[in-house]
């Protein structure tokens, strides 16, 4: 076997897994709180806009089929959680099945996934701030050369920095830093905010719907073409970012009580109620004050977050459309009539999606330790701060660059690479699945995948769908991405690998210093 397929053996994770003492034990309902907690920010608050640009009322649609593609990754995903419960995600299951080279490939595809989707609720956050909290309570307009990145990266005429996106992601980098941690009691409050939030929104509008709003349907029609980002499937690409975070759900499932049943609750219990919750939204959002797209010359929509567009919600007969907004949902209840619950929702948004910001982080971390633990990134990455008890050389780095996508590009577009990487990342788990499945028969599994011989299919076939119908930058952006990291894996990687230099057994995590501080799951607080 060449020497890039080194595979760690299963037995060896498993027993660095079973070093850890497990001392709590979650239920189904807490898992699904947890799940909650970690899917719903930006995707809803910010990107429906995006959205409806992409595909107007066909937004509707969009979220129900990026929830069921979502749904059948959970469940590979529970499956190998369940199985191999340790830190590293996507990444350590690859590691295990496929090999140290696709592992790599995954845990570098996994940056785009945490890191840049912090950056997108970075920016979408700072659209809250500067709506409702600075214009509005405190009438203070930021500039636009403070408030948005460059138009030339798709950012607001005047643009130059996104200044309120780049302190939250440092902000909330010093508080990983220093060992801030979530617990479950403030995830519980900060989930009952965003679901009365958005309960509020649906009760609101949906008795103001007037059909006359959903008409046509698709303006941009269902399929806008393979990397066109446009058209009802264009839109799912992009909105499946609403749902990123329900994996964080299979890392807790060896905390969990009987895993077999409240695992998959908690997945598909989480899932099932935000895409109900999306639709609803949605719904409300265009049957009020209308999502058409701005249609180019041509009759196609302006690309999402493309200075095209940018330039046209500058104009005053634009600037309210929905399309146009940065901060969706309290743009569209300031505009029929409900300015203070707007505003409500606003501070509701303002205050949960700093929450999200943290668990994506926490995750990015994770997996940089992980990967340099393994000894395929170096090892003063992984150094644990000894006061603090936290990774910090690696956190600080990733914040960092965190705060950099986020100041200079635009939420849209960090969306769509974030997706970019995270579909990769569940089209491996779910192959890795079916893999283990008939290598190892007999390994036992706290959870099954049903009917995995359609579930898994479905998972490949749907991610790579998707990812086929992003724009068609954020999708060259996975294999460029990709080719630098091979590079690195074949310049450092290769040669330093732990398990290469046959070191497998003297490096067991010291992750259980740090463990026990899941955000959101916190039991020390
Ligand atoms: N699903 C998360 C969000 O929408 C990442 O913010």
């Amino acid at each position: 076997m060449a020497n890039g397929w080194r595979v760690k053996p299963l037995d060896a994770i498993l027993a660095t897994a079973e070093k850890k003492s497990l001392h709590r034990s979650l239920g189904a309902l807490q898992l699904t709180l947890f799940g909650i907690g970690c899917i719903i920010g930006t995707g809803i608050f910010v990107l429906t806009a995006a959205g409806a640009q992409k595909a107007g009322p066909g937004l509707m649609l969009a979220f129900v089929i990026a929830g069921a593609v979502c749904v059948v990754a959970a469940l590979c995903y529970a499956e190998i959680a369940a199985m191999v419960p340790v830190a590293g995600s996507a990444y350590t299951y690859t590691y295990s099945v496929m090999g140290e080279l696709l592992a790599w490939t995954v845990g570098w595809a996994l940056v785009l996934e945490y890191a840049i989707a912090a950056s997108a609720v970075s920016v979408g956050w700072s659209g809250y701030f500067n709506g409702t909290i600075l214009r509005e309570f405190f009438g203070i307009t930021l500039p636009p050369f403070l408030s948005a990145g460059p138009v030339a990266l798709g950012g607001a005429p005047g643009g130059f920095i996104n200044l309120p996106a780049m302190v939250i992601a440092l902000l909330i980098t010093w508080l990983l830093m220093i060992g801030t941690s979530e617990s479950a009691r403030v995830n519980a409050v900060l989930v009952a905010i965003k679901i009365a939030a958005l309960t509020t929104f649906i009760a609101l509008t949906l008795p103001a719907i007037e059909a006359a709003n959903f008409n046509p349907f698709l303006p941009a029609g269902m399929f806008g073409g393979f990397g066109s980002g446009i058209g009802a499937v264009g839109a799912a690409a992009t909105i499946f970012f609403a749902y990123v975070g329900f994996d964080a759900v299979s890392t807790a499932a060896e905390e969990t009580k009987n895993p077999q049943r409240n695992v998959p609750i908690g997945l598909i219990g989480s899932l099932a109620i935000c895409t109900i919750f999306y639709v609803l939204v949605a719904a409300g959002a265009i049957g009020t004050i209308g999502g058409q797209p701005i249609m180019g010359p041509n009759g196609v929509p302006f690309p999402a977050g493309s200075e095209e567009l940018a330039r046209q919600c500058a104009l005053p007969e634009y600037r309210e459309m929905l399309v146009c907004s940065n901060e969706a949902l309290a743009h569209v209840l300031r505009n029929i009539g409900f300015s203070g619950i707007g505003n409500a929702l606003g501070i509701a948004a303002f205050l949960a999606l700093p929450s999200v910001i943290l668990i994506l982080l926490f995750g990015q971390t994770r997996i940089f330790f992980v990967m340099s633990r393994d000894g395929l990134l170096p090892e003063g990455l992984s150094k644990v701060h000894p006061k603090w008890k936290t990774p910090y050389v690696v956190t600080a780095i990733t914040g960092v660059v965190v705060a950099f996508a986020a100041a200079f590009l635009p939420v849209g577009q960090l969306a769509d690479i974030a997706n970019a990487g995270t579909l990769y990342a569940f089209f491996m788990v779910a192959i890795a699945v079916m893999l283990l499945r008939r290598r190892d028969p007999q390994r036992p599994r706290k959870f099954r995948v049903p009917a995995l011989w359609l579930v898994g299919p479905l998972t490949v076939g749907g991610t790579l769908f998707l990812f086929l119908n992003l724009p068609g930058e954020a999708m060259m952006v996975l294999p460029i991405w990709t080719a630098i990291g091979l590079l690195i894996y074949f310049l450092y990687g290769y040669r330093m690998s732990h398990l290469g230099r046959g070191l497998v057994e003297v490096h067991e995590p010291e992750l259980h210093d740090i463990e026990p501080s899941i955000p959101g799951l916190d039991e020390r607080a």
